[in-house]
């Protein structure tokens, strides 16, 4: 039973915690056996069968939970990085996309990719978020909007949560936007997704939720309530993009549909933050994207003090978050999201987790749970996000074994 002590602070992320808890423990030890935590605590409370075992002294640094990135477009052909140039020359994410850029170019892209390259490509974007402490990653589908191209995405996620140490929950986000040979029959794509792709998509497992984009350009509320019905029906945990570029009611559909999750929600109305709260559904907070956007950030203290849970991840996709560096969105979401650090923890741990329906086992550092960690060199959580490096993870464990 492998143990590290001479930690300085150590995060257990207890699942449930007050979001500004993040459960610290100064001059800490952990001890695992296998994949699953075994011992937590203060270093001189260590029981004496955990004494001669293997032990790495951490040098009094910050071990946390391996982190969750619980909203990501992981798979896609391209980039477009055009568009990052119109956008610093003024142009709006809502004009590009209406002249032609946006989601539906790399719609064109990721049509043109064969499996093998998106494989590769995702692969090796996954290799560096784990170099990053990250140990699971939501991924969705939603840049091959037909049959053939969402399963494509599909089962590159498929493969690499095979191959790849890094754990994938793969999401069906079939309706991310109406793909251009259905501009002028959308309710024809519409049955596409409910006839076809959801019950397949459901009976092979190849996703565990299913996401719709409510926006001017992309679905309507009534349109997303068919799709994500028809989704719930099938047994697929339901998320919502909602409220990012405007207030349209998504919050309240999530709240209606008992979604998992809510995300974005930079432009969520009161109501909305109401309904998320008695529905107990997950805002997901995505601050890269508003960066890059030059958007407003979510209202996360009027989330957390209504009682909603915020979890926080990088959104990244080759259009609003061409990033997958979760540490950077942890800090940008201190300064502007005015979270404190132990709340941004809770947001990429066990908050994230419960967005994803698996805060019973990843998350928390706690007995039980998965050994899933990483080591940070920093001798406090505040001082690693106030700190910002490239990368200030040093070691990760995953499935107690180290990488
Ligand atoms: O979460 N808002 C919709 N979807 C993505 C952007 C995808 C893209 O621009 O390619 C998002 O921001
Ligand atoms: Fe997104």
């Amino acid at each position: 039973m492998p143990v590290l002590h001479n930690i300085a602070q150590l995060a257990t992320c207890p699942r449930g915690n007050p979001q500004n808890d993040a459960g610290l423990i100064a001059n800490a030890a952990i001890a695992w056996e296998e994949d699953i935590i075994r011992w937590v605590g203060h270093a001189p409370d260590l029981p004496p069968e955990f004494r001669n075992e293997p032990s790495i002294d951490c040098e009094q640094r910050l071990v946390i939970p391996g982190l969750i990135d619980c909203h990501t477009h992981l798979c896609f052909g391209g980039w477009r990085g055009d568009e990052f140039a119109l956008r610093i020359a003024g142009a709006t994410y809502q004009e590009i996309a209406e002249a032609g850029g946006g989601i539906n170019s790399t719609v064109t892209a990721t049509r043109a990719a064969s499996l093998g390259q998106l494989r590769r490509k995702a692969a090796t974007i996954l290799d560096r978020m784990l170099e990053l402490g990250i140990t699971t990653v939501e991924c969705k589908s939603g840049y091959g909007l037909d049959l053939a191209n969402e399963l494509k995405q599909l089962e590159v996620y498929r493969q690499l949560n095979q191959a790849h140490v890094v754990d994938l929950i793969p999401t069906f986000l079939g309706a991310h936007v109406v793909p251009k040979e259905h501009t002028g029959s959308r309710d024809r794509y519409i049955d596409l997704l409910c006839n076809e792709l959801i019950p397949m998509i459901a009976r092979e497992n190849l996703a565990l939720f299913c996401d719709a984009f409510i926006e001017d350009g992309a679905f309507t509320g009534s349109e997303a309530r068919r799709i994500l019905s028809c989704a719930a029906s099938h047994g697929l945990g339901i998320k919502i993009h909602a409220d990012q570029l405007s207030t349209g009611g998504g919050a309240e559909l999530a709240a209606e549909l008992r979604a998992v999750s809510a995300e974005h929600l930079e432009y969520i109305s009161d109501e909305g933050i109401e309904a998320l709260a008695q529905s107990g559904t997950v805002a997901v907070s995505l601050p890269l994207a508003s960066c890059y956007l030059d958007e407003a950030y979510i209202p996360a203290r009027k989330l957390i003090s209504a009682g909603v849970p915020v979890a926080v991840a990088t959104d990244f996709n080759p259009g609003s978050a061409p990033s997958f560096h979760l540490p950077l969105a942890m800090t940008l979401a201190c300064i502007h999201q005015r979270m404190t650090p132990e709340e941004v923890l809770n947001g990429v741990t066990t908050v994230a987790a419960r967005a994803v329906c698996a805060d019973d086992r990843i998350g928390s550092l706690l007995p039980g749970f998965r050994a899933d960690l990483a080591l940070i060199d920093a001798p406090s959580l505040n001082h690693w996000l106030y700190h910002f490096v490239p990368n200030a993870c040093l070691k990760v464990l995953k499935n107690g074994k180290w990488i």
